[in-house]
């Protein structure tokens, strides 16, 4: 097999991560070969530290690599990671998959018809957390999400539904495997003039309920998910990735402290997951069509906390 030759565009924060990473993966088929961004010194930076070519454009890129990773700003996702495709490369994308819906299906679409494949980064996904409680959720009642930060400018691109509730909507899918049927929202902008604290509920056909809070306006940082089912309570903290379950035992009911393997990092087993799908020619684990179904619940969260600050503003002049 010829080697799969992978380089990425945006390395600021998380993208100098996937640097770290992908320079770590032990692969002789899989080929490193450099960085692209906007900030010459940042690239440069990067491609020093981990020895693979500094590009002086995208394009550049693009001319010797056949899979890119993106991780720059939610606001450039669609116009960079067309032009990824347009040039037939395979993608994984950043979470959220792009600002707009619109922009999300053209790039699903872009993908399909050029058989490539389209993965977005919604990294929950490979906590050990979920990974050890995946196969025991059968039908979840009642899902619980609380995200909360601290405040960094980094993100503010946009609200705190698409920075860090995303995850969650993510996970909530994906457990649920079903698209909510009513959506209600709170949500404020308190620090910035987008909204950075928000509350969404969310009611399912076959009568599941989430409840998802995230905010980044907090002085901790927490990301606590619960599940329960008709057998099994489940408490997830992704933030130091165990949890435990609790389920009627044959004599007493018992806390099962969930069996983690935290051996490999998340974020590694996601771009281990990318490279792995081109590879064996199939669908990676998260889709474009999942990200592209996040984002629009994220957007239906948006309209609905809008809609509630609009009223309120109407009522305050
Ligand atoms: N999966 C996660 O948990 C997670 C965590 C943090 C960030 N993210 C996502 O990663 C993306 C990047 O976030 P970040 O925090 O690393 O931001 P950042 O600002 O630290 O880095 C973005 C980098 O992209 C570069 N850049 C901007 N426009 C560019 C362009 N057109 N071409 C090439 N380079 C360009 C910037 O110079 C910068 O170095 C965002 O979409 C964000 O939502 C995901």
């Amino acid at each position: 097999m010829n080697r799969l030759r992978i380089g990425i565009v945006g390395v600021g924060y998380l993208g100098s991560l996937h640097a770290r990473v992908l320079s770590e993966i032990d692969d002789p088929h899989v080929d490193f070969t450099g960085v692209y961004d906007i900030d010459p010194q940042r690239m440069e930076d990067i491609a020093k530290r981990y020895n693979v070519k500094a590009f002086p454009s995208l394009d550049a890129l693009l001319d010797e690599t056949d899979a890119v990773i993106c991780a720059v700003p939610t606001t450039e996702h669609y116009r960079v990671g067309i032009q990824i495709l347009e040039a037939q490369k395979h993608l994984l994308m950043e979470k959220p998959i792009t600002e707009t819906v619109e922009q999300a299906t053209r790039l699903v679409e872009t993908a399909r018809q050029k058989g490539l494949k389209l993965m977005v980064g919604h990294i929950e996904r490979f906590n050990p957390a979920i990974l050890a409680v995946r196969d025991k959720i059968t039908f979840p009642l009642y899902i619980e999400a609380l995200r909360i930060a601290y405040f960094n400018i980094r993100g503010t691109d946009v609200d705190v539904i698409r920075d860090l509730m995303i995850h969650d909507i993510d996970l909530t899918l994906y457990f649920t495997r079903e698209e909510p049927i009513s959506i209600s929202a709170v949500g404020a902008p308190v620090l910035t003039d987008k909204v950075d604290i928000a509350n969404a509920r969310l009611e399912f056909p076959s009568g599941t309920v989430a409840t998802l809070t995230a905010s980044r306006v907090s002085i901790k940082k927490t990301r606590e998910f619960r599940i329960f089912q008709r057998d099994a309570y489940f408490s997830l903290n992704l933030m130091s990735r165990n949890g435990h379950m609790i389920k009627r035992g044959d004599e007493a009911i018992i806390p099962y402290f969930l069996n983690m393997d935290g051996s490999t990092e998340p974020l590694k087993l996601e771009d281990m997951e990318f490279i792995q799908s081109i590879v064996e020619d199939r669908d990676p684990h998260v889709t474009g069509e999942d990200g592209l179904r996040a984002l629009r619940i994220a957007k239906m969260i948006e309209k609905e906390i809008s809609k509630k600050l609009a009223k309120l503003e109407g009522e305050e002049t």
